[in-house]
């Protein structure tokens, strides 16, 4: 079991206010989520239902693109931005291909770090699983910590789920993705998904949810192309930038759903 690294703040946990990553886990199916939470997501579904099919297409890209990344030989994960612990975890979906695999989960959540001993627990006992509690903007503390649990001298997966539209200028999201991938060495990967503006009733939705939201935890759609544009410079695995559910699906899955518009976007790209 990996060690809980944390910045020594308290777990200042409300609530009576909903919070983003617990209203994430509403929309998922979820069980760790307040009235508050239920009230501000059912206020999206109400406008925009598609959002919780869009969460539970986001999981199942989640295990899609990790198990590819394992299966491809890559025994070291760093998932940015990582949410609460749900029923498959990224080191649940790693090990289960590679028992020695290496997971680092970065979120600045208090409610996300309550939770952290539940993500922390690993599933072989040979594989090192370890949470760190920080702002993912703060690159050089991020990659610093995780350095005790991961070498980056050998290929990472790096992944920005949902959780890079937290950033609202899309220039500053950019500059991240590139100092993380910068950290990296060649036969690493980039996962990410997120949400597309593409659609009008989504983004009124969510112009709703941002005006509730604020700058704690507003959350930003971006355009396909500039979804794209994150993985300039790395060799795209096919099929390239699509809607989550048409990423490499699972055909044995019942209700994949392939033909439905998710408003999310997503891929994997390799470092050359
Ligand atoms: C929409 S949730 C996605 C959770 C998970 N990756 C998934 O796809 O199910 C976004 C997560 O990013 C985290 N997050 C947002 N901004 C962050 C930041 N600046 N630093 C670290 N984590 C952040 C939130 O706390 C939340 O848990």
């Amino acid at each position: 079991m990996g060690d809980v690294e944390s910045q020594g703040r308290p777990a200042d946990i409300d609530f009576d206010r909903p919070n983003s990553a617990r209203i994430w886990n509403y929309w998922m199916g979820g069980k760790d989520n307040y009235p508050a939470d239920q009230a501000a997501g059912d206020a999206v579904i109400a406008v925009f239902p598609g959002i919780t099919t869009w969460a539970r297409h986001a999981r199942q890209f989640i295990i899609r693109s990790v198990r590819y990344m394992a299966e491809s030989g890559v025994r070291q994960f760093l998932d940015i931005g990582t949410g609460f612990p749900t029923d498959q975890n990224t080191h649940e979906v790693a090990q289960e291909v590679t028992p020695e695999a290496r997971i680092v989960y970065v979120d600045n959540d208090p409610v996300v770090l309550a939770h952290a001993r539940a993500l922390l627990t690993n599933t072989t006992n040979v594989g090192v699983t370890t949470y760190v509690d920080s702002d993912f903007r703060d690159i050089d503390r991020v990659i610093g910590m995780a350095r005790g649990a991961l070498n980056f001298d050998e290929p990472i997966g790096v992944m920005f789920m949902g959780s890079l539209g937290h950033v609202e200028d899309y220039d500053e999201a950019l500059a991240i993705v590139r100092s993380y991938m910068d950290a990296v060495p060649s036969g690493s990967y980039l996962a990410h998904y997120e949400a597309i503006n593409t659609d009008p009733v989504y983004r009124q939705a969510l112009d709703d949810f941002n005006a509730e939201a604020g700058a704690a935890w507003g959350y930003y759609a971006r355009t396909p192309e500039q979804i794209g544009q994150l993985f300039d410079g790395l060799e795209l695995v096919d099929p390239g930038v699509v809607r989550l559910n048409q990423w490499r699906p699972n055909p044995a899955k019942v209700g994949n759903g392939q033909n439905i518009d998710v408003v999310s976007m997503g891929a994997v790209g390799r470092k050359p």
